[in-house]
């Protein structure tokens, strides 16, 4: 594939498990964000304003706080929890947080979601308790964690001067590589980048099945809900799911084993939950009744939504390049 979104910034959220002013949970993820690698970007995601998590109020009009918490991390490829203990377990704030982007079911914001974790404590142990708890709330959202290097700061007032920079070259130094093993593992979840880096990917490989006679892996990406259109390089457009969804399975059966396609991505770009790639895609294909091969290049815009946290195909427009 020919797409320039390969290496793209990883946009790494930051979620700080303590509300107080002077938390050192703050300082350290500010020390964190600091030392990040210039190809990850870190936004500090706040979660002190999420009305505690109530299923009645979750239907069309969920609090707008939850709305805007949920499309911030939907904006993020992985995330980084940096938190005290509060009673040998995470802080409430931190576990509100992680039930209003778990809900409504099936769109849940951190399925899928790499995470690293720091845990924070003036005590020697290093809050290993919510450390632990974290993870083990991750194994139900279905979220990979880093593993190693696990970092539990203890005795922390001790690392920070008042201003909340770190004092001891040895916390530096670990802090600098924890970032960069963190950076290191989530493109290692995610090999392209951005989730939608990884999903282009796959669709370069579906378009080859597709030109091959197969529709199944195609069938997989495209919506059963919602809006729906299809404008094909015959000249004719569909609407609706279904005729869509039927559509692609009939126009595949027109090939033949024996095609191949390139995907020149020309634009791509993903922002909560759209996503979009447009440029051309250059295909040898085996059509017809005798399966000659026809050389064809299309100018395709292709529009995604993401779907219970994957992404589905909406819309696509291709023209014969003449
Ligand atoms: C309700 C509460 C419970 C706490 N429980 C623990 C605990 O279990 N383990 C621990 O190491 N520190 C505990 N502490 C002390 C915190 O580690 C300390 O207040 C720390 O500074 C909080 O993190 P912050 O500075 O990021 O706000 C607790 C503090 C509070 C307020």
């Amino acid at each position: 594939m020919t797409n320039g979104i390969e290496h793209t910034v990883l946009q790494l959220a930051v979620l700080v498990g303590s509300l107080r002013a002077q938390s050192f949970s703050r300082k350290i993820a500010k020390a964190l964000a600091a030392r990040a690698p210039d190809s990850m970007r870190c936004r500090f995601i706040e979660i002190g304003n999420l009305p505690l998590y109530n299923e009645d109020l979750d239907g069309d009009d969920p609090p707008a706080a939850w709305s805007a918490f949920r499309r911030a991390m939907r904006e993020c490829d992985a995330a980084l929890f940096v938190t005290p203990e509060y009673n040998r377990s995470i802080p409430g704030c931190l576990k509100n947080a992680l039930d209003v982007g778990s809900r409504p079911p099936g769109k849940s914001v951190f399925k899928g979601l790499p995470a690293g974790v720091v845990s924070v404590s003036p005590s020697k142990i290093g809050a290993f308790g919510s450390n632990q708890a974290l993870r083990q709330t991750f194994v139900f959202l279905d979220m990979p964690v880093m593993q190693q290097p696990e970092a539990y700061i203890g005795n922390v007032a001790e690392l920070l001067d008042d201003k909340g920079a770190v004092t001891n070259a040895d916390t530096a130094a670990f802090l600098e590589d924890f970032m960069a093993s963190l950076e290191t593992w989530i493109r290692t979840v995610h090999p392209g980048g951005s989730s939608f880096d990884a999903f282009m990917k796959q669709r370069e490989k579906i378009a080859e099945d597709y030109v091959n006679g197969d529709a199944s892996s195609l069938k997989a990406i495209v919506t059963r809900a919602g809006p729906a259109t299809f404008f094909s390089p015959r000249g004719d457009h569909l609407e609706g799911a279904e005729a869509v969804a039927g559509r692609y399975e009939r126009d595949a059966a027109s090939f033949h084993k024996g095609g191949n396609t390139d995907l020149e991505v020309l634009q791509a770009s993903s922002s909560g939950d759209l996503a979009f790639w447009s440029g051309l895609q250059h295909a040898k294909a085996r059509i017809g009744k005798n399966g000659e091969t026809t050389e064809m290049t299309l100018r395709v815009t292709e529009v995604f939504r993401l779907e219970d946290g994957a992404f589905k195909l909406v819309h696509r427009h291709a023209d014969p390049v003449h």
